[in-house]
């Protein structure tokens, strides 16, 4: 990772052109960890060439397992694959490593993992996860940011999530793979990154009920079959420069949207902000005046307005020619953007989880720091807003999850270049 790269980003007069999506980083890393649950090769097409999946790679490669990367081909091979602990350097530049536990539990039986790491977007706590595992006869230690889980076997059980935690209920789900008998998990997460892992486990033998619901029941399966897996476009990559149109007068093609069903939540929004889209085919044509009004919104949990795209939308609204108000229930500190928004001129005034964001508000270029990844890809889309240049530095934030967001805005005529 090039720590010290930084995108330069001319304010734009209209946005013209095409952007293909890429595959979804938040789909492909459960699924690669769900490789774990099978012997033999698994190939994973349009597989985003992202920081996040390299450095999956790089934990599954600990265990063994090879991995090769082509032309958005991921090709992963367990045939050889053996227990070892996962070290802490590895696990903390992730949040998803964590999602190695289930999968290394139902095969091995143990892991031994550091503490994940990951956007510093909340507390990020994982006791969800643990107690579930506790629940299926999990010892579980933590020792200086080590964490050691072990059972003779995992046993099916019932348990029921305090909240709907997304990376819980992947972990939970893998882990019931590999249990005896049947598990049932009630409160679950429903994200289309849930439901494709459970299409995919379904694909390899595992028996299921429930998908897509907020109770699961899995019955554990011992015998899985390596099979391949296409991955699904980027949901919040797509709403990123869904949102973007939003701000600026737009004419662009979103490609490789297949199932639009994924990003109707988004597009409501972007709807309510001046956005008229046609869904043909396999891609999304976006128009739009680029003069948002301003107006009351709030993230929730899937089917609602996603908590990642909630930056993208506080740049939108600082944009705005009214006043708007933007609460944030799912993270309870994910408001990093307003001090680097403010700096570019915006007046947004943070209470607890609710922002107030003051419409009317001229942006001017400025030298801006991506904190995490969401931000950082929503200060590009600042930069775009703010009359002169804008200077977003740190950008290996935003290269965890956005394969190119360079070449991507450079493709519907923005003046943006790496420096
Ligand atoms: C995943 C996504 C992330 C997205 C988030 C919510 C990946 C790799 N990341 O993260 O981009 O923003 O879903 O849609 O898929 N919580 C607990 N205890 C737990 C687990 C979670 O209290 O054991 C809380 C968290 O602090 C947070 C909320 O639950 O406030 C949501 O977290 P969760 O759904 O687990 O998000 P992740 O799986 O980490």
């Amino acid at each position: 990772m090039d720590c010290l790269k930084a995108i330069s980003v001319k304010d734009a007069s209209e946005l013209n052109g095409s952007i293909v999506i890429q595959g979804s980083k938040n789909n492909v890393l459960p699924i690669m960890a769900a490789t774990l649950l099978c012997n033999g090769i698994t190939r994973i097409y349009n597989c985003p060439m992202i920081e996040d999946v390299r450095v999956m790679c790089e934990l599954l490669n600990c265990l063994h397992v090879e991995t090769k990367y082509e032309n958005h081909v991921l090709t992963v091979d367990t045939g050889c694959s053996c227990y070892e602990p996962l070290p802490y350097e590895l696990t903390s530049k992730l949040r998803a490593s964590v999602l190695l536990l289930g999968p290394m539990l139902a095969r091995w039986q143990k892991a031994e993992i550091g503490m994940p790491g990951g956007c510093a977007i909340g507390l990020r706590p994982i006791d969800i996860h643990l107690e579930g595992f506790m629940k299926m006869n999990v010892d579980v230690k933590l020792y200086r940011n080590v964490l050691t889980c072990s059972t003779y076997y995992l046993q099916g059980t019932e348990y029921t999530l305090r909240f709907p935690s997304v990376g819980a209920t992947e972990n939970l789900i893998m882990a019931a793979v590999g249990a005896k008998g049947r598990t049932i998990l009630r409160g679950v997460a429903k994200e289309p990154e849930i439901v494709e892992l459970c299409k995919y486990l379904m694909h390899m033998g595992v028996l299921m009920e429930g998908v897509g619901s907020d109770v699961l029941i899995i019955k554990g399966t011992k015998e899985l079959s390596s099979c391949d897996y296409c991955n699904v476009y980027d949901r919040i990559v797509a709403g990123t420069y869904l949102l973007m149109a939003a701000a600026l007068p737009s004419k662009i093609k979103l490609i490789g949207i297949e199932n639009i069903c994924y990003i109707k939540n988004i597009m409501n929004v972007a709807a309510l902000l001046g956005v008229n889209m046609v869904h043909i085919d396999n891609y999304l044509s976006v128009e739009s005046f680029g003069n948002v009004q301003g107006g009351i919104f709030k993230t929730g949990l899937y089917p609602e307005f996603p908590t990642d795209l909630q930056p993208v939308l506080m740049t939108v609204l600082a944009g705005a020619a009214k006043d708007s108000t933007l609460v944030e229930t799912v993270f309870e500190k994910r408001f990093q953007i307003v001090t680097e928004l403010i700096k570019l001129g915006a007046d947004i005034d943070v209470k607890g989880r609710n922002a107030q964001i003051r419409g009317g508000c001229h942006l001017q270029g400025h030298t801006v720091k991506a904190t995490d990844l969401r931000q950082g890809a929503a200060l590009v889309v600042a930069g775009l807003m703010s009359s002169g240049y804008t200077t977003i530095t740190d950008v290996s934030y935003i290269e965890r999850g956005y394969e190119d967001i360079v070449r991507d805005l450079q493709g519907v005529g923005a003046e943006i270049s790496y420096i």
